[in-house]
């Protein structure tokens, strides 16, 4: 518990010191609600790592001194997380979300309703990976969300527009129904990523081209 509880708070730190407005500043202050102690947590059966190559890989390109700390504690906590596929979970059977995507994600949660070891009702905070090479089709979802993107090289697009590469530390916004998608290079692309509320409503592809 030690682990995750330490991470979260670095999150929580990093979070405070860099968002930038009132809709962040909000998500981070619901994520601040959420009890981290031990009535509150559940240790989850840790299982095989799925992409645990990818993961290393991604972890090993960080390099800014604002994410140090978050990097230690993920080096530490890794393996105690407790990793999964979304083989579809967040979208509707037959959603369009596509192979490329099914077969190139994983994601550990640490605060959440079901899977997360510190429960909450409504708020998710967690782990995203997308593997090299894969497109994340356009989409959009009820809950806000917000990201930060721990990886260089990810490009992502908003409401369609033009592609646009984030950098390692940046933090991502998206309002409710927002439509994004996101694609990986050569490099695998990790990020720290909340639902604050609405975090049970599925995601809805809206079909555009890469
Ligand atoms: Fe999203």
């Amino acid at each position: 518990m030690i682990l995750l509880q330490k991470l979260v708070i670095e999150i929580i730190n990093f979070f405070d010191q860099n968002v930038k407005n009132a809709s962040e500043r909000d998500v981070v202050d619901r994520l601040k609600t959420v009890p981290l102690r031990h009535e509150n947590f559940v240790s989850l059966k840790v299982k095989k790592i799925p992409k645990e190559r990818a993961l290393e890989k991604a972890l090993s390109t960080i390099s800014g001194s604002s994410l140090k700390n978050i990097r230690g504690c993920i080096y530490k906590a890794y393996s105690e997380m407790h990793w999964n596929i979304d083989s579809g979970l967040f979208y509707e059977k037959d959603s369009g979300i596509g192979q490329q995507y099914l077969n190139g994600n994983m994601h550990a949660e640490f605060i959440g309703p079901e899977n997360g070891a510190f429960k909450s009702d409504e708020l998710r905070l967690g782990l995203f990976l997308l593997e090299p090479n894969i497109f994340y089709p356009d989409h959009k979802h009820e809950a806000p969300e917000l990201y930060l993107n721990l990886t260089n090289g990810t490009e992502w697009r908003f409401e369609g527009m033009r592609w646009q590469e984030k950098d390692s530390g940046s933090i991502i916004y998206n309002e409710p129904f927002c439509v994004h998608a996101m694609k990986t290079n050569r490099l695998p692309f990790l990020s720290v990523w909340c639902w604050p509320n609405n975090s049970t409503k599925k995601c809805i592809v809206v079909p555009q081209r890469p």
